[in-house]
């Protein structure tokens, strides 16, 4: 994608709106130019700027598979005036979208090892475009153990997705919510107490994880417990972000810019950070 204009939003037509819980939906967006969106790819762990008109922009991680050319999902919660904007348009509606922006998650580099992701609520989607691909070169991963935990079932983003895991021979998944319901017959606990229903070998293991700050704190406190080295603990980081390009300042955490450097980081880099994250 070298040579585009990542500050000039390129128009992008909503053509899906999946609702995934009360305050979640998923939109499928197409870009309007059919050039552009030839030469469009990302990676798993990028994001994009997305403006509604009239209401602002707002960043937002890619949630689908990177090999499906297209068109791509972002999945989002209605938390304020960007994000509700969003909610109230329907398919065919247009939006304007810059990117792909950002680094993004190992994927060559972790050829050949096991893989533990561990999502949280609203955390699952970046991690589901990382887990698709994954799923696509299977034969190159050793395990693919998947951890899902969300506050109660119905917070569940892609249920029919998790569905589909849970019934794959060839991936290892559990999923927990914080406070069950007369439908749930599952686990019941923060995610990190599924910790104690698996066996890994930190040794030939690399983690991903995608969260609320609270649950990756957790997480990334449990990894290390089991022996975890921490350059093979993978997160993103949310910060407050404004250009998207490294030009603002907004994001900065000391040296460093979560929009450019980031949002992909590992925990050997994060210890490097002196402000608490
Ligand atoms: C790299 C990156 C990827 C992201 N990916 C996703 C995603 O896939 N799905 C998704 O739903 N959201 C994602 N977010 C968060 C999303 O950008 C914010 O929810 C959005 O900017 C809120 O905009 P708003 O105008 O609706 O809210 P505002 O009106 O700006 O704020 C509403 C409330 O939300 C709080 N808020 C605003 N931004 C954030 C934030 N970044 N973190 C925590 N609280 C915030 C404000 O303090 C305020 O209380 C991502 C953020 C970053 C930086
Ligand atoms: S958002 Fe402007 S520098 Fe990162």
């Amino acid at each position: 994608m070298s040579g585009r204009n990542l500050y000039m939003p390129q128009l992008a037509t909503i053509v899906r709106i999946t609702e995934e819980t009360h305050d979640t939906k998923t939109f499928t967006l197409r870009f309007v130019d059919d050039e552009y969106r030839r030469q469009f790819s990302f990676r798993s762990g990028q994001f994009v700027e997305v403006s509604v008109f009239g209401a602002g922009e707002a960043p937002f991680g890619f949630a689908s598979n990177p090999n499906r050319k297209e068109d791509f999902d972002i999945t989002v919660r209605a938390v304020g005036r960007v994000t509700r904007a969003l909610h109230q348009k329907r398919e065919g509606d247009v939006v304007g979208v810059r990117g792909p922006l950002g680094n993004h998650f190992p994927f060559e580099e972790v050829f050949g090892y096991d893989i533990l992701i561990v999502g949280g609520g609203i955390g699952l989607p970046p991690l589901r475009s990382l887990i698709e691909p994954m799923l696509d070169a299977r034969e190159r991963f050793g395990r693919i153990l998947i951890l899902y935990g969300a506050r109660t079932p119905a917070d569940r983003v892609y249920k029919y997705l998790l569905d589909q895991w849970g019934k794959r021979q060839d991936i290892e998944f559990l999923q927990t919510v914080d406070v069950g319901d007369e439908t749930w017959t599952g686990h019941v606990g923060v995610v990190t107490t599924l910790f104690d229903k698996i066996q890994v070998d930190p040794a030939r293991t690399v983690a991903f994880t995608c969260g609320p700050p609270i649950m990756i704190k957790f997480v990334i406190q449990g990894l290390l417990a089991m022996g975890f080295d921490p350059d093979h603990i993978i997160s993103t980081l949310e910060r407050y972000m404004k250009c998207g390009v490294g030009k603002c300042g907004h994001c900065a955490i000391n040296h460093k810019y979560v929009c450019t450097d980031g949002p992909v980081f590992s925990f050997k880099q994060m210890q490097a950070f002196t402000e608490p994250l």
